[in-house]
């Protein structure tokens, strides 16, 4: 069914073809998780300003969201701003917040189209009441699909999301001694959904940058060199192809195709 879906709009003999066919459509990731990085060095390449390359990424939003959903990934998240963007100019921050509301103003029907559950984690609260207004809007649209997940990470940070789980944790009256791994993962934004299996990074950095710090303990790490403004479908099909050939082991050891020999 999701190579079907996917072979319907990749041309016939391109890449993304051969690469869609190369996957086990049975043991997809169960959760996929983005840092789209290099917008800025994406315009700087250009001689162009930073917010140019944001603009740009938004193209590359539209493909991943509607790729997944199409492959059939169960939860997709992308990370869109941390608690630590904050320190870029007032500038950069209004219009990557702009371009956020736009792009969820123009999305919502190909969200709605393709059975896209749309949820933001993070600091919500912090953000000013127009931003807010608009993804409330597009939550509560998107309410009863029952399609692929899509969180938007807006405001988040790895840590915050810890604290603010323990302080929830704290009042909720549960006795400390009934409070195991579990438990504690209901507290987080992501509660009920499985953690992620890949976490793609673009632009090459070898960091997490606050994204996700529990639920990531076991996900297959995934890095390109490649802009996120310049990520295409293939890029994501190239990026499960090889998380399918890893070795998941969790602390354990290879089991041997024929146990005994
Ligand atoms: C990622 O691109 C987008 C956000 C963090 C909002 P950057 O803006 O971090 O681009 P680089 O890393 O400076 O190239
Ligand atoms: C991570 O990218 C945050 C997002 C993608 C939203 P950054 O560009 O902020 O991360 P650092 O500063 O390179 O670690
Ligand atoms: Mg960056």
């Amino acid at each position: 069914m999701a190579l079907e879906d996917i072979l319907n709009v990749v041309p016939a003999g391109s890449v993304e073809e051969s690469l869609a066919k190369q996957i086990d459509y049975s043991r997809l990731p169960r959760h996929m998780a983005v840092i789209m990085d290099g917008n800025g060095r994406w315009a700087k390449e250009r001689h162009l300003p930073r917010v140019e390359g944001h603009r740009a990424g938004i193209e590359s939003v539209r493909e991943i969201v509607e790729g997944s959903a199409r492959l059939g990934i169960p939860v997709l998240t992308l990370f869109a701003f941390s608690v630590e963007n904050w320190k870029r100019p007032v500038s950069e921050v209004s219009t990557l917040m702009m371009l956020l509301k736009r792009y969820l103003r123009l999305e919502l029907n190909t969200l709605l189209r393709n059975n896209i559950r749309f949820r933001v984690i993070g600091r919500v609260e912090d953000l000013a009441p127009d931003v807010r207004a608009e993804l409330v809007v597009g939550e509560e649209k998107t309410a009863g699909n029952t399609g692929m997940i899509f969180n938007i990470a807006l405001n988040y940070g790895g840590r915050a999301e810890i604290v603010e789980a323990v302080r929830r944790l704290m009042t909720s009256g549960i006795h400390p001694a009934d409070v195991d791994e579990e438990r504690f993962s209901e507290h987080l934004y992501t509660a009920g959904q499985p953690d992620p299996d890949l976490l793609i990074r673009t632009s090459g950095e070898m960091r997490v940058s606050n994204f996700l710090l529990w639920q990531i303990a076991y996900a297959e790490i995934w890095v390109t060199d490649t802009l996120w403004p310049d990520f295409r479908k293939h890029h994501l099909l190239e990026a499960i192809v090889a998380y399918q050939k890893r070795d998941r082991r969790y602390g354990g050891i290879t089991q041997p195709a024929v146990a005994g020999r």
